[in-house]
């Protein structure tokens, strides 16, 4: 069978992934594609007990190379039981967060050592990069603006609750990879109006399938 395709959405808070992740899920699932919706930290029993401990911020006490780690133990357990088994059977998988977000947020605005980061990735993540990533850009003052609106009277979680000035760095930094790796990456704005950036997703994801058109169709269209 042939192996599926692994998108992931990166950028700062109040960018919109996960709105972009479900219209394109919706449209993708229409046409036949086996869609799974995921996200990190988190994506599996596993992950989400993590993600607890990290966005709760019970584990900010024990330090920043405690909490990289916590991610990359969330996301090995997301990559064996979610992630590998759906792009074995060729599936189309839809990622809110990866490991740009460590590399962001724990490398670069955590000030993690960069062999350390490097290390910690190699072994959660190895040959596991994403075949697409989109980045969806939004200056930091907005995004907070629309992730505050979005929670309501709800808390900020541990990353959130961080100055502008490292919001602004993240961002940032989300380019410079962007910019190192242009055949994986892709920078979209979240100014516009959603359907806008829908359109752009759309239009980046379908150039991706079309290089390989039975990627991400579900097994008995092919190979039986
Ligand atoms: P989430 O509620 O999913 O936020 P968002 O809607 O912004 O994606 O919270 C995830 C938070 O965890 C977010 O602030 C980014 C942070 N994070 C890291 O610091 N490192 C990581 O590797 C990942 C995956 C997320």
């Amino acid at each position: 069978m042939r192996r599926g395709v692994f998108i992931t959405f990166e950028g700062g808070e109040g960018a919109g992934k996960t709105t972009q992740i479900r219209r394109l899920a919706g449209r993708l699932r229409a046409e036949g594609h086996e869609v799974v919706e995921t996200r990190e930290p988190g994506g599996s029993p596993g992950g989400e007990a993590i993600r607890h401990v990290l966005l709760s911020g019970a584990a900010e006490k024990f330090g920043l190379a405690m909490e990289a780690i916590l991610f990359a133990a969330a996301r090995t357990d997301h990559i064996e039981q979610v992630i590998e088994p759906a792009l074995s059977r060729g599936a189309l998988v839809l990622c809110d967060r990866f490991v740009d977000s460590s590399r962001v947020y724990q490398g670069i605005t955590g000030d993690l050592d960069e062999e350390f980061m490097g290390v910690l990735e190699q072994v959660t993540v190895g040959e596991m990069m994403p075949d697409l990533t989109i980045i969806l850009d939004i200056d930091p003052e907005e995004g907070l603006r629309r992730a505050t609106e979005r929670r309501g009277g709800g808390t900020v979680d541990r990353f959130e609750k961080e100055d502008l000035a490292v919001h602004r760095l993240r961002r940032q930094a989300f380019l410079d990879i962007a910019e190192r790796e242009p055949e994986r990456c892709i920078v979209i704005s979240a100014h516009p109006p959603a359907e806008e950036v829908a359109e752009a997703v759309e239009e980046a994801v379908r150039a991706l399938i079309a290089k390989e058109p039975t990627r991400g169709k579900t097994a008995e269209k092919e190979d039986v």
